[in-house]
């Protein structure tokens, strides 16, 4: 695991960036794990400003979603899929078809969980952006969540709902469930840049890297991945050393 305490908190974004346009331009087909959550929206901001600038194209790759709600209506501007196509994709070279997620309005939603987990066994996903949430949770794998566990519908808890409430009109509105890759799917990626700022953050990393791997924590499960980049704030960090 490498570990980069990036100053000032601004320049996390374009180290980040620099990540991923290194692998975009590498891999002769990029896939990329995109994330959802207020931590990307410099990043995706950074990388578009760099692709109207030429210095990256986004035409050979396929993007994957982390996570989406479930019965969010398509038009809902916060489904992840919308979130995504607003914040990002929409204003760079992906081709159509090309940004795939989980279908939050599928009428079976643990059979389209179980498709979307047979999508990504059969080609992992190269780079995966990863946050973290205030609790340790990974995309919506909860505290409790098997390190183990594929994509599949889950329950969100009070405190990432009250956390994404920010997004939506009230708390009321947030919904109660979520199609997630699992935390074993998410190891499958073959390089996972996980991305953290603010001291909000710094407890949720400092038992993520250093604490026990544990089912209370499940961004510990990272310590078990072979290449992993940690991108942090010093705020974010402030527990690490
Ligand atoms: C959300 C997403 C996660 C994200 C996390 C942190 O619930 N499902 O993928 O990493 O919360 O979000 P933020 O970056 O807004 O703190």
């Amino acid at each position: 695991m490498v570990t980069l305490v990036v100053e000032p908190p601004g320049r996390v974004a374009s180290r980040v960036a620099g990540i991923v346009e290194t692998y975009v331009a590498s891999a002769p087909l990029p896939r990329l794990g995109l994330a959802t959550g207020g931590t990307m929206l410099d990043v995706y901001e950074t990388l578009i400003q760099h692709w109207r600038e030429g210095r990256v194209d986004f035409s050979r790759s396929t993007a994957f979603l982390l996570d989406e709600y479930v019965g969010l209506d398509r038009q809902h501007a916060q489904s992840y899929r919308n979130v995504i196509r607003y914040t990002f994709t929409s204003h760079v070279d992906f081709r159509l078809g090309s940004v795939i997620g989980p279908d939050g309005i599928a009428t079976d939603p643990v059979a389209e969980a179980h498709r979307y987990e047979q999508k990504l066994r059969a080609a992992p996903v190269g780079l995966q952006l990863l946050g973290i949430g205030r609790n340790g949770h990974i995309a919506f794998n909860e505290p409790g969540s098997h390190h183990d566990t594929k994509t599949r519908v889950v329950s969100l808890s009070p405190d990432t709902r009250r956390a994404n409430s920010r997004f939506f009109h009230s708390l009321a509105d947030v919904p109660t469930q979520a199609i997630t890759q699992g935390i074993s799917t998410i190891l499958k990626a073959h390089h996972i840049v996980l991305v953290a700022r603010g001291e909000g953050k710094a407890r949720a990393l400092e038992a993520a890297l250093l604490g026990d791997v544990s089912r209370t924590v499940p961004g510990s499960a990272l310590q078990g991945h072979s290449n992993v980049t940690v991108v942090a704030d010093a705020a974010a960090a402030r527990y690490l050393s």
